[in-house]
């Protein structure tokens, strides 16, 4: 009798499909980088920076959502596959990311209520950029393994 085992897995064409459809997350995130390249006098009024993060998390919210509905699914499979491991920990990195675009947002609302003396623009600017590196290597890790799941299907680099 086979053992079958569960196994996580990534839905390569929906994958790619909810990145290529997300252009409002894209404008989001280069409207947001921009916003924090000018500290000084083009600063936008903190209230649009809140509103622009809360905007920014939204989305996210429902990226992360789609991706964790339709992009993954636990596989029934006699073994593991090559790109579980992989799989498995993308989607968990999805929390520890939507985690991150909250703090980002609580530090932008303590700036504009002014709870913090020592939150700055600067302070702000410098956990955006970290979120947006951690993001940036997310999302290219997941195409990375996209391309990997459409070799295996068509059975290149075996
Ligand atoms: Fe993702």
């Amino acid at each position: 009798m086979a053992i079958v085992t569960r196994a996580l897995t990534l839905n390569a064409a929906f994958l790619q499909e909810i990145k290529e459809d997300n252009r409002l997350l894209r404008e989001l995130l280069a409207q947001t980088s921009s916003v924090f390249e000018d500290l000084g006098e083009g600063f936008p009024p903190h209230r649009d920076v809140v509103d622009l993060l809360w905007r920014l998390r939204d989305q996210l919210a429902m990226h992360f959502a789609l991706e964790d509905a339709y992009g993954y699914f636990d596989d029934a499979i006699a073994e593991a596959p090559r790109l579980s491991q992989q799989a498995e920990q993308l989607r968990r990195q999805h929390d520890d990311l939507f985690l991150q675009i909250c703090e980002l947002v609580e530090e932008a609302e303590q700036l504009l209520y002014g709870e913090r003396a020592e939150q700055n623009r600067a302070t702000l600017a410098a956990s955006y950029r970290s979120f947006h590196v951690t993001f940036h290597e997310h999302e290219s890790h997941e195409n990375r393994l996209i391309l990997e799941a459409f070799d295996d299907d068509i059975g290149v680099g075996d």
